[in-house]
């Protein structure tokens, strides 16, 4: 067995008997299970995500875990649990809506099975600088595309940051659309990663992050496309040559809660949890952005063979990517591609 799974497989386990004990009314901490402590007892909150402890997600998580401690005198516990330990990219969703964990911060475009809007991260060249992407969030479009998960059980609490991404492969360096023709790339989830690719003569597979430095590894394809942290954090240096400095398209966070656990909340609770999550959305920008600088150095120094852009050579990408405007700026929303479009 792997060792990932077994480590998986024995969190579960543990897990499951933490909730036996609970429900037996034998164990205390309790919580988690809709939010309704009661007077004296601590509530537990499992805070499940897919990267390492050291990226920006996992240094947030662990902040928030910290201050949500501190903020509400210890009667809240967050339990932050890295590398897709226990849920991968697909089960994390689920497991929120059954409020087995409570807390997630999927990147953006897996919510693409739920609302379709959210791959607007995903559309090749869009956003032309952080700030652009900062204001969206910030500003009226984010926030109304957030509540459209409010059905689904869902609440979005913050916007975290990871950076731009990039290409990497293993055949040959990647410089003009041409050059990709007949690889094979990961991608996240989603039609638009698909369309990104096809419009580049490649292929593509959805492969959970959990599983994708194995699947490079192996061959099952040639490359992906990541932003400096991730690459990093996840070694892919190891099992990738080639880097292309393309920062195409972006990879940010919605950090979810279970909505009703979060309704349940006593008041004071709410309102300490939530200025923990302010606070530790201001580290997590803030840490994105310095971890995205050193991690790029951290790149070439492992020996990765780094392809940068020209104007035309953007162009030119630009170019290749019309028919993914084409397909998909309605199914997206019209709306959200011109906001971002009028965005500096
Ligand atoms: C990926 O799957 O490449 C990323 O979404 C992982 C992450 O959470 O940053």
């Amino acid at each position: 067995m792997k060792k990932g799974t077994w480590v998986k497989r024995t969190l579960l386990a543990v897990l499951s008997a933490a909730f036996v004990l609970t429900a037996a009314g034998c164990g205390t901490p309790t919580g988690g299970g809709g939010g309704q402590a009661a007077e004296g007892e601590q509530i537990v909150l499992k805070f499940s995500h897919v990267t390492t402890p050291d990226s920006p997600k996992g240094k947030a998580a662990q902040k928030f875990a910290e201050l949500a401690a501190q903020k509400t005198n210890n009667r809240v516990k967050v339990e932050v649990f890295p590398s897709s330990q226990l849920y991968g990219d697909k089960e994390e969703m689920e497991a929120l809506q059954a409020n087995n964990v409570q807390m997630v911060a999927p990147s953006v475009t897996k919510l693409v099975g739920f609302v379709p809007s959210f791959q607007i991260v995903d559309m090749p060249f869009l956003f032309n600088s952080r700030d652009a992407v900062l204001k969206f969030w910030d500003g009226e479009l984010g926030k109304k595309l957030m509540q459209t998960l409010e059905p689904q059980g869902f609440l979005g609490l913050a916007m975290w940051e990871n950076g731009f991404k990039n290409f990497t492969n293993n055949k040959h360096p990647l410089k003009r659309p041409e050059d990709f023709a007949g690889l094979k790339f990961r991608t996240q989830a989603g039609k638009v990663l698909e369309a990104q690719f096809k419009a580049l003569g490649a292929g593509a597979a959805t492969i959970p992050f959990g599983e994708t430095y194995t699947a490079l590894q192996q061959g099952t394809v040639d490359g992906q496309e990541n932003t400096f942290n991730n690459i990093d954090t996840q070694k892919y240096a190891e099992v990738q040559k080639y880097l292309t400095v393309s920062q195409h398209g972006r990879l940010d966070y919605v950090v979810l809660v279970n909505k009703s656990f979060w309704d349940g909340l006593p008041d004071d609770i709410r309102t300490a949890l939530s200025e923990a999550m302010q606070e530790a959305t201001e580290y997590e920008r803030q840490l994105a952005v310095e971890l995205d600088q050193q991690s790029f150095e951290n790149l070439k120094n492992a020996g990765m063979e780094v392809t940068e852009l020209t104007e035309e050579d953007r162009e030119a990408f630009r170019k290749a990517f019309e028919p993914v405007y084409e397909e998909f700026a309605e199914v997206i929303g019209r709306e959200y591609i011109d906001g971002v479009k009028a965005l500096k």
